[in-house]
């Protein structure tokens, strides 16, 4: 489990459990910059931990959640380089589509 440091803290003790099931997930994510410096699985697991923090403290609902999971840890996932990478966005929403088709889980446009 990654950033199981911070998520020892009080504060993270509401989103520990979709945290990690969000982390489980996102280990069957194929990233296209694997060996990057900025934007590895590691990077979209901070953002996936901040974003479910700042929902939660936002009081967003399940559903909402979800989408910010699903952004979260699809966001970088098909980088081609770690500057501004124009389109890199896009390319992930494509990519997301298609996992959900071809896995036959639900796709939230
Ligand atoms: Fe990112």
């Amino acid at each position: 489990m990654f950033l199981a440091n911070v998520l020892s803290d009080s504060a993270y003790q509401p989103i520990k459990a979709p945290y990690e099931e969000w982390y489980e997930f996102m280990r069957s994510i194929e990233f296209w910059l694997p060996d990057s410096e900025w934007h590895t699985k590691t990077h979209s697991a901070r953002v996936l931990l901040l974003a479910l923090l700042i929902g939660h403290q936002k009081g967003l609902s399940d559903e909402e959640m979800e989408k910010l999971g699903y952004a979260a840890v699809f966001h970088d996932s098909r980088r081609l380089d770690d500057g501004i990478d124009k389109g890199h966005g896009g390319r992930a929403a494509e990519y997301y589509n298609d996992y959900c088709h071809e896995g036959n889980l639900p796709f939230d446009e």
